[in-house]
Protein backbone atom coordinates (compact mmCIF):
# COMPACT_ATOMS: atom_id res chain seq x y z
CA UNK A 1 0.00 0.00 0.00
CA UNK A 2 1.51 3.68 -1.01
CA UNK A 3 0.67 6.78 0.56
CA UNK A 4 0.25 8.65 -3.06
CA UNK A 5 0.46 7.27 -6.57
CA UNK A 6 1.23 10.13 -8.87
CA UNK A 7 -0.10 9.98 -12.23
CA UNK A 8 1.56 12.23 -14.58
CA UNK A 9 4.41 13.16 -17.25
CA UNK A 10 8.20 13.25 -17.02
CA UNK A 11 10.06 16.10 -18.94
CA UNK A 12 13.53 17.10 -19.34
CA UNK A 13 13.54 20.63 -18.89
CA UNK A 14 15.94 22.77 -21.04
CA UNK A 15 16.46 26.35 -18.99
CA UNK A 16 17.51 29.39 -20.27
CA UNK A 17 17.79 32.65 -17.60
CA UNK A 18 16.92 35.48 -19.63
CA UNK A 19 16.75 39.05 -18.14
CA UNK A 20 13.07 39.34 -19.28
CA UNK A 21 10.82 37.15 -21.05
CA UNK A 22 10.73 37.82 -25.29
CA UNK A 23 7.76 39.66 -26.74
CA UNK A 24 6.73 37.61 -29.95
CA UNK A 25 9.00 37.92 -32.30
CA UNK A 26 11.63 39.41 -29.97
CA UNK A 27 15.51 37.58 -29.56
CA UNK A 28 16.49 38.70 -26.16
CA UNK A 29 19.78 37.48 -25.21
CA UNK A 30 20.19 34.68 -21.90
CA UNK A 31 22.81 34.75 -19.61
CA UNK A 32 22.63 30.60 -18.79
CA UNK A 33 21.34 27.67 -19.45
CA UNK A 34 20.98 24.45 -17.72
CA UNK A 35 18.64 21.03 -17.82
CA UNK A 36 17.26 19.60 -15.20
CA UNK A 37 14.24 16.80 -14.47
CA UNK A 38 11.08 17.87 -14.01
CA UNK A 39 6.96 17.62 -15.88
CA UNK A 40 4.25 18.43 -13.64
CA UNK A 41 3.75 14.38 -12.76
CA UNK A 42 7.29 14.01 -11.33
CA UNK A 43 7.66 17.03 -10.12
CA UNK A 44 5.17 16.44 -7.74
CA UNK A 45 5.84 12.54 -7.15
CA UNK A 46 9.57 13.82 -5.79
CA UNK A 47 7.60 16.66 -4.01
CA UNK A 48 5.30 13.53 -2.00
CA UNK A 49 8.50 11.48 -1.74
CA UNK A 50 10.91 14.45 -0.01
CA UNK A 51 7.54 15.10 2.20
CA UNK A 52 7.96 11.48 3.75
CA UNK A 53 4.99 10.17 1.83
CA UNK A 54 5.84 6.06 0.06
CA UNK A 55 5.40 7.14 -3.59
CA UNK A 56 4.17 5.33 -7.32
CA UNK A 57 4.62 7.09 -10.23
CA UNK A 58 2.89 6.17 -13.05
CA UNK A 59 3.61 7.51 -16.62
CA UNK A 60 6.31 6.77 -19.37
CA UNK A 61 9.42 8.22 -21.08
CA UNK A 62 11.39 7.66 -23.66
CA UNK A 63 14.18 5.05 -24.37
CA UNK A 64 16.60 7.70 -24.88
CA UNK A 65 19.32 9.50 -22.32
CA UNK A 66 16.89 11.56 -21.35
CA UNK A 67 14.58 8.94 -20.05
CA UNK A 68 17.14 6.59 -18.59
CA UNK A 69 18.12 9.82 -16.26
CA UNK A 70 14.20 10.74 -15.98
CA UNK A 71 14.29 6.88 -14.42
CA UNK A 72 17.29 7.48 -12.27
CA UNK A 73 15.82 10.29 -10.33
CA UNK A 74 13.18 8.41 -9.31
CA UNK A 75 14.89 5.62 -8.14
CA UNK A 76 17.21 7.96 -6.29
CA UNK A 77 14.41 9.44 -4.37
CA UNK A 78 12.93 5.84 -3.19
CA UNK A 79 9.70 6.45 -6.06
CA UNK A 80 8.25 3.08 -7.25
CA UNK A 81 9.00 2.60 -10.97
CA UNK A 82 6.89 -0.35 -11.54
CA UNK A 83 4.00 1.79 -13.16
CA UNK A 84 6.67 3.56 -15.54
CA UNK A 85 6.78 2.71 -19.43
CA UNK A 86 9.60 2.64 -21.52
CA UNK A 87 8.10 4.27 -24.70
CA UNK A 88 9.25 4.52 -28.16
CA UNK A 89 8.10 8.18 -28.65
CA UNK A 90 10.91 10.43 -27.06
CA UNK A 91 11.11 11.55 -23.70
CA UNK A 92 9.04 14.69 -23.21
CA UNK A 93 10.66 17.99 -22.54
CA UNK A 94 9.67 21.45 -21.53
CA UNK A 95 11.60 24.82 -23.18
CA UNK A 96 11.33 26.61 -20.41
CA UNK A 97 12.79 30.52 -19.86
CA UNK A 98 13.16 32.32 -16.58
CA UNK A 99 13.47 35.69 -16.26
CA UNK A 100 15.01 37.85 -13.43
CA UNK A 101 12.32 38.44 -11.27
CA UNK A 102 11.83 34.40 -11.18
CA UNK A 103 8.95 34.24 -13.27
CA UNK A 104 8.50 31.70 -16.59
CA UNK A 105 7.36 30.89 -19.19
CA UNK A 106 7.13 27.42 -20.57
CA UNK A 107 6.36 25.28 -23.89
CA UNK A 108 5.88 21.73 -23.28
CA UNK A 109 6.52 18.65 -25.96
CA UNK A 110 4.67 15.53 -24.56
CA UNK A 111 6.33 13.35 -26.33
CA UNK A 112 6.42 9.97 -24.73
CA UNK A 113 3.82 11.23 -21.84
CA UNK A 114 1.14 11.16 -24.55
CA UNK A 115 1.36 7.26 -24.45
CA UNK A 116 0.60 6.66 -21.27
CA UNK A 117 -2.12 4.64 -21.29
CA UNK A 118 -4.96 3.98 -18.64
CA UNK A 119 -4.03 1.66 -15.80
CA UNK A 120 -5.56 0.62 -12.17
CA UNK A 121 -3.23 2.41 -9.67
CA UNK A 122 -1.41 -0.01 -7.44
CA UNK A 123 -3.42 0.43 -3.64
CA UNK A 124 -3.10 3.68 -2.60
CA UNK A 125 -4.71 6.28 0.10
CA UNK A 126 -4.04 9.25 -2.42
CA UNK A 127 -4.08 9.18 -6.67
CA UNK A 128 -3.12 12.80 -7.56
CA UNK A 129 -2.93 13.65 -10.99
CA UNK A 130 -2.55 16.59 -13.35
CA UNK A 131 -3.12 17.41 -17.15
CA UNK A 132 -0.42 16.41 -19.12
CA UNK A 133 -0.93 12.84 -19.92
CA UNK A 134 -3.77 12.04 -21.92
CA UNK A 135 -7.39 12.40 -20.28
CA UNK A 136 -8.73 9.29 -20.59
CA UNK A 137 -5.76 7.87 -18.11
CA UNK A 138 -6.32 10.32 -15.56
CA UNK A 139 -9.84 9.20 -15.52
CA UNK A 140 -9.51 5.38 -15.85
CA UNK A 141 -7.21 6.08 -12.95
CA UNK A 142 -9.15 8.04 -10.92
CA UNK A 143 -12.24 5.73 -11.69
CA UNK A 144 -10.22 2.46 -10.22
CA UNK A 145 -9.21 4.83 -7.45
CA UNK A 146 -12.47 5.72 -6.27
CA UNK A 147 -13.58 2.26 -6.39
CA UNK A 148 -10.91 1.07 -4.22
CA UNK A 149 -11.50 4.07 -1.77
CA UNK A 150 -9.13 6.15 -2.26
CA UNK A 151 -9.27 10.26 -2.64
CA UNK A 152 -8.53 11.47 -5.53
CA UNK A 153 -7.12 14.92 -6.09
CA UNK A 154 -6.25 16.98 -9.36
CA UNK A 155 -4.25 19.89 -10.20
CA UNK A 156 -5.98 20.87 -13.52
CA UNK A 157 -2.74 22.59 -15.12
CA UNK A 158 -1.70 22.82 -17.67
CA UNK A 159 -5.64 23.99 -18.16
CA UNK A 160 -8.01 22.65 -20.65
CA UNK A 161 -11.49 21.61 -20.79
CA UNK A 162 -12.65 18.92 -18.66
CA UNK A 163 -15.42 16.49 -19.12
CA UNK A 164 -18.11 16.79 -16.25
CA UNK A 165 -17.52 12.52 -16.17
CA UNK A 166 -13.44 13.34 -14.63
CA UNK A 167 -14.75 16.36 -12.60
CA UNK A 168 -17.15 14.46 -11.03
CA UNK A 169 -14.41 12.07 -9.85
CA UNK A 170 -12.26 14.58 -8.15
CA UNK A 171 -12.19 14.89 -4.16
CA UNK A 172 -9.79 17.88 -3.85
CA UNK A 173 -9.14 20.10 -6.54
CA UNK A 174 -5.95 22.19 -6.28
CA UNK A 175 -6.29 24.88 -9.64
CA UNK A 176 -4.53 28.69 -9.93
CA UNK A 177 -6.41 31.51 -9.91
CA UNK A 178 -6.43 31.45 -13.74
CA UNK A 179 -7.21 27.65 -14.12
CA UNK A 180 -10.43 27.77 -12.02
CA UNK A 181 -12.01 30.35 -14.02
CA UNK A 182 -11.32 29.03 -16.92
CA UNK A 183 -12.57 25.85 -15.56
CA UNK A 184 -16.11 27.55 -14.41
CA UNK A 185 -15.63 28.95 -11.14
CA UNK A 186 -15.59 27.07 -7.55
CA UNK A 187 -18.97 26.73 -7.54
CA UNK A 188 -19.36 24.83 -10.85
CA UNK A 189 -16.72 22.52 -9.38
CA UNK A 190 -18.09 22.47 -6.22
CA UNK A 191 -21.34 20.99 -7.69
CA UNK A 192 -19.88 18.77 -9.58
CA UNK A 193 -18.63 16.85 -6.78
CA UNK A 194 -15.06 18.16 -5.88
CA UNK A 195 -15.53 18.32 -1.59
CA UNK A 196 -12.50 20.55 -1.60
CA UNK A 197 -11.26 23.29 -4.15
CA UNK A 198 -8.26 24.95 -2.97
CA UNK A 199 -7.28 27.58 -5.22
CA UNK A 200 -3.46 28.92 -5.03
CA UNK A 201 -2.39 32.33 -5.35
CA UNK A 202 1.01 32.58 -5.30
CA UNK A 203 2.46 35.15 -3.41
CA UNK A 204 -0.95 36.24 -1.82
CA UNK A 205 -1.18 32.49 -0.25
CA UNK A 206 -4.10 30.02 -0.82
CA UNK A 207 -7.90 29.94 -0.58
CA UNK A 208 -9.83 26.90 0.75
CA UNK A 209 -13.33 26.11 -0.54
CA UNK A 210 -15.83 23.45 1.32
CA UNK A 211 -18.90 23.59 2.44
CA UNK A 212 -18.01 24.84 5.33
CA UNK A 213 -16.93 28.45 3.49
CA UNK A 214 -13.59 29.75 2.56
CA UNK A 215 -10.83 29.54 4.62
CA UNK A 216 -7.37 31.43 3.85
CA UNK A 217 -3.95 30.69 4.69
CA UNK A 218 -0.71 33.31 3.80
CA UNK A 219 2.09 32.41 2.04
CA UNK A 220 5.85 31.93 3.21
CA UNK A 221 7.29 34.77 2.40
CA UNK A 222 10.67 33.65 0.54
CA UNK A 223 13.01 35.56 -1.94
CA UNK A 224 11.92 33.49 -5.22
CA UNK A 225 14.60 33.35 -8.11
CA UNK A 226 12.47 30.04 -9.93
CA UNK A 227 9.29 29.91 -10.01
CA UNK A 228 9.18 26.65 -12.23
CA UNK A 229 7.41 23.71 -10.31
CA UNK A 230 6.01 25.95 -7.45
CA UNK A 231 2.69 24.70 -7.94
CA UNK A 232 3.43 21.32 -7.81
CA UNK A 233 5.64 21.23 -4.98
CA UNK A 234 2.57 22.81 -3.35
CA UNK A 235 -0.06 19.79 -5.08
CA UNK A 236 2.69 17.09 -4.09
CA UNK A 237 3.43 17.93 -1.10
CA UNK A 238 -0.46 18.35 -0.09
CA UNK A 239 -0.97 14.85 -0.95
CA UNK A 240 1.67 13.27 1.38
CA UNK A 241 0.30 15.16 4.21
CA UNK A 242 -3.73 14.63 3.13
CA UNK A 243 -2.15 10.84 3.09
CA UNK A 244 -0.50 11.33 6.43
CA UNK A 245 -3.63 12.03 7.96
CA UNK A 246 -3.73 15.46 8.52
CA UNK A 247 -7.14 17.73 7.58
CA UNK A 248 -7.20 19.80 4.43
CA UNK A 249 -6.23 23.28 6.27
CA UNK A 250 -2.92 21.73 8.29
CA UNK A 251 -2.04 19.89 4.93
CA UNK A 252 -2.08 23.43 3.26
CA UNK A 253 -0.20 24.99 5.80
CA UNK A 254 2.93 22.60 5.14
CA UNK A 255 2.33 22.42 1.41
CA UNK A 256 2.31 26.14 1.08
CA UNK A 257 5.70 26.07 2.85
CA UNK A 258 7.25 23.40 1.03
CA UNK A 259 6.25 25.57 -2.17
CA UNK A 260 8.04 29.01 -1.22
CA UNK A 261 11.34 27.14 -0.54
CA UNK A 262 11.09 25.25 -3.81
CA UNK A 263 11.04 28.79 -5.44
CA UNK A 264 14.28 29.56 -3.52
CA UNK A 265 16.12 26.74 -5.72
CA UNK A 266 16.82 26.60 -9.46
CA UNK A 267 14.91 24.38 -11.62
CA UNK A 268 12.03 21.92 -11.01
CA UNK A 269 13.04 18.54 -9.77
CA UNK A 270 16.15 19.77 -7.56
CA UNK A 271 14.06 22.73 -5.92
CA UNK A 272 11.43 19.97 -4.44
CA UNK A 273 12.19 20.68 -0.28
CA UNK A 274 13.12 17.61 2.44
CA UNK A 275 10.38 18.06 5.24
CA UNK A 276 13.24 18.51 7.76
CA UNK A 277 13.47 22.04 5.64
CA UNK A 278 10.03 22.57 5.35
CA UNK A 279 9.52 21.85 8.87
CA UNK A 280 12.12 23.64 9.91
CA UNK A 281 11.12 26.78 7.91
CA UNK A 282 7.65 26.79 9.37
CA UNK A 283 8.81 26.65 13.18
CA UNK A 284 11.24 30.03 12.28
CA UNK A 285 8.63 31.61 10.80
CA UNK A 286 6.26 31.22 13.44
CA UNK A 287 8.67 31.96 16.41
O1 LIG B 1 5.13 22.94 -13.58
C1 LIG B 1 6.45 23.01 -14.06
C2 LIG B 1 6.69 21.94 -15.09
O2 LIG B 1 5.89 22.21 -16.21
C3 LIG B 1 8.10 21.89 -15.63
O3 LIG B 1 8.95 21.06 -14.87
C4 LIG B 1 7.91 21.46 -17.06
O4 LIG B 1 8.44 20.19 -17.36
C5 LIG B 1 6.41 21.52 -17.32
O5 LIG B 1 5.84 20.27 -17.31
Amino acid sequence: MFDVCVVGSANLDLVATVERLPAPGETVPGSSYAEYPGGKGLNQAVACARAGASTAFVGAVGSDGAGAALLDVMRDDGIDISGVVVASAPSGRALIFVSAEGENSIVVVAGANDTVAPATPPPTTVVLAQLEVPVATIEHAFRAAKAAGATTVLNPAPVKPLPDSLLALCDVLTPNEHEVELLGGVDRLRSLGAAAVIVTRGSEGADLHTSSGVEHIAAHRVVAVDTTGAGDCFSGSLCARLAAGDALLDAMRYASVAAALSTTVAGAVPSMPRRADVLSAASLSEG
